[in-house]
C-alpha cells in the first residue's frame, strides 16, 4: 500500500506515530512561515503542517508547487493541533510533514469541491468524478450502498432469492414508452429495454421460486422530473401462496428495517387509506399525511345562496388552515395567484378568516352573513384564528388544485419537515381507468393486476367500480413503491386482455408466454416493487433522486459526461438495417 492510513482515521491517540498518506489536496494556506494543506480522501480530511524554518528545502519547493486536486503522498509525524478544528473527526491533530511526492498533477478543476460549491447543476455533471469528491455527494452514495445492503439482508433472512432477469427483452405494457434496441442478426426486429421484470418474476413464481427479489435497473421514456429518470433502480419482489395482507406486512417489515438500521429511526404501524379516501380528503393517491389540512366538502352549506361560482360547481370544498387567520392581503393574493397559475388552473379563490375577535372577513362576504360563516366553521372544525381556504368547479380537477394548495400550505408553513416520515399504505386502487383519447379502458396498475374476488361480477357491467387488490406505499407525499396481487388463473387473465380491448390474436402476440406459462401450474402470487433511489433520496433527506444517482441522466434525458445519445455512423446503422428518416 502506498498509505498506512487513510485521510479519515488519525486521532489524538495517534500523536507521535510516524505515517503516511495519500490523497488529493484540497486546500493551501500559506500564513508566512507556516503553510498548512488540507489533504482529502474518500474517508475524510487530514490536515498536513510544513514550517519554513525547520522544512528541508525540497520539501518547500514541491509544497509551492502544489496546486489544487494534485494527487500527492505525504509522511511525517503526527503531532497535536494548536488550535483544533471540533468540525473535523481530526480535527485534534495535524501531520508535521517531512516528503511529499507528487502522484500526480491536476488542471484546476472548474468549480470549488467542496461541501458548498460555487459549480452549477450542469457542470458539475459534466464533471461528475469530481463532483462525487465532495462529501456531500459521497455520503449520497455510501447511504445508497448501505441501503442495498440493509435491503439484502432483510430479503435474505426472509428466504427471498435474487434472481438476476434479461436486459433485452420484448415490450411489457406498463404505461410509459420503452427503450428499443435493434437486433442486427434479427433485421428489422427489436429488443425492448425492461420497464420493469414484471413477467419474468410472475414466470419465477410459475418456476416454483416463491420468494423472488431483484435491485435491478429499469427503463422508461418518459418526461423527466426530480423523481423520475429514465433508468432507475427497483427493488423488485414477488412471493407465492400469499394474501395482500401477507405482503403489506412484509414489506412493511422491509421500511421498517431499513429505517432503523439507516436511521436509527422505529417506525410504529404504517396506516393504511383507500384510494377512495385518498382522492376524497387529500385530492391526490399519495397524500403527504406530515400535516392535517383534511378536505372539508361544502355543497351542502355553499350552494343556493346565490353566490354563481358555488351554484354552478360540482363540488365546493376547503382546506382550514390553523393560525392563519392573519394572513396578509398580499398573502392572500400570493395564493390566489398560486392557484390560479396554468399549471394548476383554478379560477380563483375564496377564503374565510376567521378572527380571533370571533368575526369573519371573506371573499365572498356579499353573499354570506355571519350566521352562514359560521357553518362552515363548525363544519371545518376551525377555530377563531384560522383561515378557511375555498375552491369549487368539477370534482375531478377541484380537488387537484385544493390538493396543490394543500401541499403549497403546508411548505409555507414549514409542516412539511425533512425529519419526519408518514408512510401510508394506498390500498384498493381501481382496476381500470377510462382514457377518452383512445375510447378504452387502460390497467391502472398493469393487466397482471387481479380484480378484488367481491368486484369480479362487475367487470361486464360496470368496469370502472371494479377495484384491484393493488397497493402503493406513500411516504410523505411520495410514491416509494407499489404492487398487486396477480391473476393466476389464465381464463380471467384472457377476459382481463379482452376488456383492455387486446384482440385474442394481440394478446397472444404479446404475452403468449405468459399465458402458456400459467397453463403449466401457476402458484396464487403477489409483489411489489420499491422506487430505490426515491428510497435513497427520501431517507437522504433530498428531493431530487439524481443527487442519489453516481451517474444520472440531465433533464434533457442525455448523460453530459459521455455526451450521450449521440449519433452513430452510417456503417453502424447499416448493419443494424436502419434508415434515419429525413
Ligand atoms: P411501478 O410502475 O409502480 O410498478 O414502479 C414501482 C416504483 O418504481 C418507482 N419509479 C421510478 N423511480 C424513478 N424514476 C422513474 N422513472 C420511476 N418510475 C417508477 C416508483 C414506483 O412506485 N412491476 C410493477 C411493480 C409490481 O406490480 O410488483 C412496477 O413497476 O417509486
Amino acid at each position: 500500500m502506498l498509505r498506512t492510513h487513510t485521510c479519515g482515521e488519525l486521532r489524538l491517540c495517534d500523536v507521535g506515530k510516524q505515517v503516511t498518506l495519500c490523497g488529493w489536496v484540497q486546500r493551501i494556506r500559506d500564513k508566512g512561515g507556516l503553510i498548512w494543506i488540507d489533504l482529502r480522501d474518500r474517508y475524510g480530511i487530514t490536515q498536513l503542517l510544513v514550517e519554513e524554518a525547520t522544512a528541508p528545502p525540497e520539501l518547500l519547493t514541491t509544497v509551492r508547487n502544489l496546486g489544487r486536486e494534485f494527487v500527492v503522498q505525504a509522511s511525517g509525524q503526527v503531532i497535536e493541533r494548536i488550535s483544533k478544528n471540533n468540525k473535523l473527526p481530526t480535527g485534534d491533530i495535524e501531520i508535521r510533514l517531512q516528503t511529499l511526492q507528487i502522484l500526480n498533477a491536476a488542471k484546476v478543476p472548474p468549480f470549488l469541491i467542496e461541501d458548498e460549491t460555487d459549480g452549477g447543476e450542469e457542470l458539475r455533471m459534466k464533471y461528475r468524478y469530481l463532483d462525487l469528491r465532495r462529501s456531500v455527494v459521497r455520503q449520497n452514495l455510501e447511504l445508497r450502498h448501505r441501503m442495498a445492503k440493509a435491503t439484502r439482508d432483510y430479503l435474505d433472512s426472509l428466504g427471498f432469492l435474487e434472481v438476476e432477469t434479461p436486459v433485452l427483452i420484448k415490450s411489457t405494457p406498463e404505461g410509459a414508452r420503452d427503450f428499443i434496441v435493434p437486433s442486427r442478426l434479427n433485421p428489422g426486429q427489436f429488443y425492448a429495454l425492461p420497464q420493469s421484470p414484471q413477467t419474468f418474476k410472475q414466470i419465477l413464481m410459475v418456476a416454483g421460486f416463491d420468494r423472488y427479489f431483484q435491485i435491478v435497473k429499469c427503463f422508461r421514456d418518459e418526461d423527466l422530473r426530480a423523481d423520475r429518470q429514465p433508468e432507475f433502480t427497483q427493488i423488485d419482489c414477488e412471493m407465492s401462496f400469499v394474501t395482500q395482507e401477507d405482503i403489506l406486512q412484509t414489506f412493511e417489515g422491509l421500511i421498517k428495517h431499513l429505517f432503523k438500521t439507516i436511521k436509527g429511526i422505529e417506525l410504529g404501524p404504517f396506516r393504511r387509506m383507500t384510494y377512495a379516501e385518498a382522492i376524497q380528503f387529500y385530492g391526490s393517491d399519495k397524500p403527504d399525511l406530515r400535516f392535517d389540512m383534511r378536505f372539508v366538502e361544502l355543497n351542502d352549506v355553499a350552494k343556493g345562496k346565490g353566490f354563481q361560482v358555488f351554484d354552478n360547481a360540482d363540488l365546493v370544498v376547503g382546506i382550514c388552515a390553523k393560525g392563519c387567520a392573519d394572513f396578509s392581503r398580499k398573502q392572500l393574493e400570493e395564493l390566489t395567484e398560486f392557484v390560479k397559475r396554468p399549471q394548476i388552473g383554478a379560477k380563483g379563490l375564496v377564503y374565510i378568516q376567521y378572527k380571533t375577535d370571533g368575526s369573519f372577513k371573506s371573499s365572498v362576504d356579499k353573499f354570506y352573513a355571519p350566521n352562514e360563516l359560521m357553518k362552515w366553521a363548525v363544519k371545518m372544525n376551525a377555530q377563531p384564528g384560522d383561515l378557511m381556504l375555498i375552491l369549487a368547479g368539477q370534482t375531478d380537477s377541484t380537488r387537484k388544485q385544493l390538493s396543490e394548495l394543500r401541499l403549497e400550505m403546508g411548505t409555507r408553513l414549514g409542516l412539511r419537515r425533512k425529519d419526519l416520515y408518514q408512510p401510508l399504505w394506498v390500498v384498493d386502487f381501481p382496476l381500470l381507468e377510462w382514457n377518452p383519447e383512445e375510447q378504452r379502458w387502460f390497467a391502472m396498475h398493469h393487466p397482471f393486476t387481479s380484480p378484488k374476488l367481491e368486484d369480479i361480477e362487475k367487470l361486464d357491467t360496470d368496469p370502472g367500480a371494479v377495484r384491484a387488490n393493488a397497493y402503493d406505499m406513500v411516504i410523505n407525499g411520495v410514491e416509494v413503491g407499489g404492487g398487486s396481487i396477480r391473476i393466476h388463473d389464465q381464463a380471467l387473465q384472457a377476459k382481463m386482455f379482452r376488456l383492455l380491448g387486446f384482440t385474442d390474436q394481440q394478446a397472444k402476440e404479446q404475452f403468449g408466454f405468459l399465458m402458456n406459462a400459467f397453463e403449466y401450474g401457476a402458484p396464487p402470487h403477489g409483489g411489489i416493487a420499491f422506487g430505490f433511489d426515491r428510497l435513497c433520496a427520501l431517507l437522504g433527506g433530498a428531493d431530487s433522486i439524481r443527487d442519489f444517482i453516481a451517474f444520472p441522466k440531465n433533464t434533457a434525458g442525455r448523460d453530459v459526461m459521455i455526451d450521450a445519445p449521440s449519433p452513430v455512423s452510417e456503417e453502424q446503422l447499416k448493419e443494424l438495417h436502419i434508415k434515419i428518416a429525413d
